[in-house]
């Protein structure tokens, strides 16, 4: 391993320009404008794939954004990995908030600073970058890997589920590996078993079909925006529980076990809230802020909009009014049972005045597992290795769709060896990686294809 180690070890600068190269292309999944850097970015991939010594390497088109896929299958014997990532990325916006530009990959104290640079194109950049180190200096891989790399992810990853159905035989693999998660804290290299799901909605009510003049009208018709937030007002009770009927009728309970485990976990609620900023942490009651934001489902409005938003005043009273909410799930909650019951209840506190428009964005099912999996396990010792400090396995409030989906679907185990941290700006302005991070991550994937030859 030495020479493959040193290898990555003198290559830090290159890697640098590489990576500014891969974060320069703004590959916004989320806006139509952008559909011709989606396409420049997944080229990028594909070249890098080449590049590295990657075989049979395929920009894959979908009804959204291509799939990349390549592969290197000539370990016979060894476990075949299937990596997962994604090269699309949120909106850079709001532009005045960033330090510096955000298609322009900055190093400054120690940190990248970039679009995607944690979530997740610097992640999956690190795989690369390991896997290179292994072609280079030994001519081969330690096991056999498939990458699929996509392109809307940030959407709900929609047309990945069809390509999954379609390519069953080809993505055929003993484990699913992903970085695409964050560590517990700095200094503690994590490795993640459960996911959250995550239902989207947005409610439209209409009160008058026009705009109208609040003096000649206000008090005699429907406001829609006060009608709305009455509405969402009911969405929780004083608990800070989801006030939806049977919302948590198939929650599956925390473990004494497992609340044990997270009590001994490393997580400071102090240095939680200082990254939000806010003056006190809240949510369910009866639960510590780690099992809130892991094991427990919740709700969350997104946005609100409606009437006058400019500058000054307009006395008005719009005609709709609109609210984004979403519910992230945990097992063994179901998507589609959610959806029912949220708009089951939309519908029973909608008052007779306004008309209710319902729509749901996306759906996806959180994921849980075992992490006992000697393919999992190798995660762990590989993270030891690379950072050498000790590993804990943690869970995550966030969802990737495609994780529960392939558990469902491949009953296979899923190895989610994330790089990132909690307070990294992921989907905000000045979105980093710390440089200590992606060095020592690059090293520890090193140890992991390697660990993951000598287990089954
Ligand atoms: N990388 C994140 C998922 C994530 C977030 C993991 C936080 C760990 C901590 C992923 O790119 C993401 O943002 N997922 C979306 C999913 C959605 C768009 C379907 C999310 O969680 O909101
Ligand atoms: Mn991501
Ligand atoms: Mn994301």
């Amino acid at each position: 391993m030495q020479p493959v180690i040193d290898f990555i070890r003198s290559n830090y600068d290159r890697y640098f320009q590489e990576l500014r190269a891969f974060c320069a292309i703004p590959s916004v999944s989320t806006k139509k404008e952008h559909r011709g850097d989606i396409q420049r970015a997944a080229q990028w991939v594909a070249d890098q794939m080449k590049a590295i010594g990657l075989e049979n390497t395929e920009i894959c088109p979908t009804a959204g954004h291509p799939i990349v896929y390549a592969d290197w299958l000539h370990a016979p014997g060894k476990p075949t990995l299937l990596f997962y990532g994604h090269y699309d990325v949120q909106p850079a916006e709001p532009l005045e908030k960033w330090d510096s530009p955000p298609w322009e990959l900055t190093l400054r104290h120690g940190e990248l600073f970039a679009r995607g640079v944690v979530d997740d194109k610097g992640q999956v950049f690190m795989h690369f970058k390991a896997l290179e180190a292994f072609l280079k200096k030994q001519g081969r891989l330690p096991v056999n890997v498939k990458f699929m790399i996509e392109g809307e992810e940030e959407v709900g990853s929609e047309n990945v589920y069809k390509f999954l159905r379609q390519e069953k035989d080809r993505l055929v693999c003993d484990a699913l590996l992903v970085s695409d998660t964050t560590m517990l804290g700095k200094g503690v290299p994590s490795v993640c078993y459960g996911l959250r799901g995550l239902c989207y909605f947005e409610v439209e009510l209409t009160g008058p079909t026009v705009d109208l003049h609040s003096g000649s009208f206000g008090g005699g018709v429907p406001n829609p925006i006060n009608l709305l937030c009455e509405m969402m007002a009911k969405l929780h009770d004083q608990n800070g529980r989801v006030a939806i009927p049977g919302f948590y009728q198939d929650v599956r309970p925390l473990t004494p076990q497992e609340r044990k485990q997270l009590k001994a976990l490393p997580f400071s609620e102090k240095r939680f809230q200082e990254t939000t900023g806010a003056a006190q942490l809240v949510g369910e009651k009866g639960f510590s802020t780690v099992e809130r934001i892991w094991a427990r489902p919740t709700l969350d409005i997104n946005g609100i909009y409606g009437g006058y938003t400019g500058e000054g005043a307009k006395t008005v009273i719009g005609s709709k009014a609109t609210a984004k909410f979403s519910t992230r799930l945990v097992a063994d909650q179901n998507p589609a049972t959610i959806t029912k019951l949220v708009k089951k209840h939309l519908e029973k506190i909608t008052p007779k005045s306004a008309r209710m428009k319902f729509t749901v964005h996306s759906e996806g099912d959180a994921w849980i597992a075992p992490f006992d999996h000697p393919l999992v396990q190798a995660g762990k010792a590989a993270l030891e290795k690379g950072f050498g400090k000790k590993a804990v396995f943690i869970r995550e409030g966030g969802s990737i769709p495609l994780v529960a989906m392939m558990y469902k679907e491949l009953k296979k185990p899923c190895v989610l060896l994330g790089f990132g941290l909690p307070d990294e700006n992921a989907h905000a302005p000045n979105e980093r990686l710390n440089l200590e991070n992606f060095q020592k991550g690059i090293v520890s994937l090193a140890y992991y294809y390697d660990e993951a030859s000598r287990s089954r």
